[in-house]
């Protein structure tokens, strides 16, 4: 099944709490949330504190992308504010296995990303485990950045790897997606498509039903 993550990064931070509601009941599945700690990638989004209190306004899965340090420091806070599936770059820890585990232990589903630069290929020996594959399609740390290209080939190793498994692994692309080349990713193989800045800019009910739309037609 595709599914639609909208991600809040996009969205207007005055009125978080309303546009998330309209993405959800436009009928987004999951609502993406970026946190950054100025380490990992340049920028710093917000945290849980405010994970916490979005969690009053919609029961859609929180589906938490840790572009970290060390996200082994903050698996429990994360769990704790309502994350239902955590995502962490491979690139940011040397302690993978633990960080796996310490998700699923906590009943959460557990992702693993790659940056544009990082072959797939370096996550064979999490798939096992894994339930989500995230291939970034931009650099990680900013919204609005052009989707690269020469990711679509990624994407399709990742869903044969994930294919491969016999098991239900999702891919995720994430990053510069549009209604213009959400079809591409599709495509190659990503089910769960995130998008920020053309969901979150101009009408966002009606850009959520015309991506969901795409989705659905997809394969
Ligand atoms: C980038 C984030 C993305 C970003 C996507 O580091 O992980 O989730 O918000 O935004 P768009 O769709 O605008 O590229
Ligand atoms: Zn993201």
């Amino acid at each position: 099944m595709n599914i639609l993550a909208p991600s809040i990064l996009a969205a207007d931070f005055a009125v978080l709490g309303e546009q998330i509601r309209t993405v959800d009941e436009a009928g987004a599945q999951y609502i993406h949330i970026d946190v950054m700690d100025g380490i990992f990638v340049p920028s710093i989004s917000y945290g849980m504190p405010v994970i916490k209190s979005l969690r009053k306004v919609t029961d859609k899965v929180f589906d938490v992308h840790l572009m970290i340090e060390k996200p082994e420091r903050y698996i429990s806070a994360f769990a704790d504010c309502g994350a239902d599936s955590i995502t962490f770059h491979i690139e940011a820890t040397d302690k993978a296995d633990e960080v796996l585990e310490d998700i699923h232990c906590r009943g959460l589903k557990a992702g693993i990303s790659v940056k544009p630069d990082t072959p797939v290929e370096v996550l064979r020996p999490y798939l096992d485990r894994l339930d989500m594959i995230l291939v970034m399609t931009v650099e990680p740390g900013f919204g609005g950045q052009s989707y690269l290209d020469f990711c679509t080939g990624k994407v399709e190793e990742a869903r044969k790897m994930a294919d491969g498994t016999g098991r239900s692994i999702d891919v995720q692309v994430d990053g510069g997606i549009t209604l213009g080349n959400v079809e591409t990713a599709l495509h190659a193989g990503a089910n769960v498509i995130v998008t920020g800045s053309a969901v979150f800019r101009g009408d966002i009910a009606a850009n959520t039903r015309a991506f969901l739309e795409k989705l659905q037609y997809a394969p």
